[in-house]
């Protein structure tokens, strides 16, 4: 088969180790491979590169995507829907691989719905895909908010403040979770659990009085106040899949504790440190056997489905089900967070 391929969404640390597992395995099998530049506007664009086994050799540390990457949503109108299959025709792709988080999936899951013959993988830094237990590029995040909190300990601690940290996650606060968990947080916010501003302060308050002067908090992204319900964004303006962008918590967090407690508070933005450079190992195995599983599927003749990791075990899922719904903190976990606040 001639296998289309293509990362879409944003960045992620991981999307070459899949590409070079993809392409490895398939070679051995028989078949070949077009890489889509810029994920789905590559396709409608036919923007593509012939990907021989030279040219995935060394990638397991590198990251960003060597296909490029974009938000496109072919699907927004129909004219771009029936030009996307025109060029799959036309560019005689008999299958597409195709790696991304719930938006790139959904296009693929349509796709599929259309007679196409799509294999997805999941990646995000979010962690928010349903039927997986851990997407690619999640453990690469936290271990980045791990090192940014315990770098800022020290300087906190130093100067007894506050510091107020955002991390990424868009709607899930999953990286908030265990990034502030490793990290050793002492409150953490995420949006499935509006948060109560005095009782952030609470927290902040009895560490004080038990003559620890300074504290960490860390807030996702989409996390955000009871009294003032809805995410915090940096403009209106929606992207093609219809997403707003988030940020701005940890300013307005920083600047209500030191407000209500006058108390030194600083805020930091982690963003896209959490998603650039090389991924770590746990990351570059999850993604080596995601591609493994997905170019087996296709050869195998497994279509419209999604490699999930369940446990230790690769399986795998429908594209629908995965895209359906997305997979948020589970109060468990945030309540095992909650016994170290304060
Ligand atoms: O979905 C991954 C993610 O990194 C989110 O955590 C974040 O909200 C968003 O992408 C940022 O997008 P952009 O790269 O377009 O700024």
């Amino acid at each position: 088969m001639n296998i289309g391929i293509l990362t879409g969404g944003g960045d992620c640390p991981g999307l070459n180790a899949v590409i070079r597992a993809v392409v490895k395995r398939g070679l051995q099998l028989g078949h070949e491979f077009t890489g889509i530049k810029e994920g789905w506007r590559g396709l409608l664009d036919q923007k593509t590169v012939k990907l021989a086994r030279g040219s995935v050799s060394g990638l397991l540390p590198l990251g960003g995507t060597i296909l490029g990457t974009s938000r496109t949503n072919p699907f927004k109108n129909e004219k771009d829907a029936e030009k996307l299959l025109r060029n799959i025709d036309e560019l005689k792709l008999d299958a597409l691989v195709c790696i991304g988080g719930d938006d790139t999936l959904s296009v693929a899951s349509k796709l599929h719905d259309r007679g196409i013959k799509t294999v997805g993988v999941p990646k995000t830094i979010d962690n928010d895909l349903s039927g997986t237990d851990f997407t690619f590029g999640f453990d690469t995040a936290v271990s980045i908010v791990t090192w940014a909190l315990d770098r800022l300990h020290s300087t906190t601690e130093a100067h007894q403040r506050v510091m107020v940290v955002e991390v990424m996650g868009r709607h899930a606060g999953w990286i908030a979770v265990y990034g502030g968990l490793a990290g050793g947080a002492d409150v953490i916010l995420i949006p499935e659990q509006p948060f109560d501003v005095d009782e952030v302060c609470g927290y902040i308050k009895k560490r004080r009085e038990a003559g620890k002067y300074f504290s960490l908090v860390v807030a996702a992204e989409g996390a955000y106040p009871k009294e003032a319900p809805g995410m915090i964004t940096k403009e209106k303006e929606l992207d093609a899949f219809g997403h707003v962008r988030l940020g701005g918590v940890g300013e307005f967090l920083a600047g209500e504790i030191e407000k209500r407690l006058n108390v030194e508070s600083r805020f930091v933005v982690l963003g896209h440190l959490q998603r650039g450079g090389t991924p770590t190992a746990y990351d570059r195995v999850l993604a080596t056997r995601f591609g493994l599983k997905a170019i087996e599927m296709l050869d195998a003749g497994v279509f419209g489905r999604m490699v999930a990791l369940q446990g230790n075990k690769i399986v795998d899922v429908s594209l629908h089900e995965a895209t359906s719904k997305l997979k948020t903190v589970d109060l468990e976990m945030l309540r095992t967070a909650q016994i170290f606040f304060g």
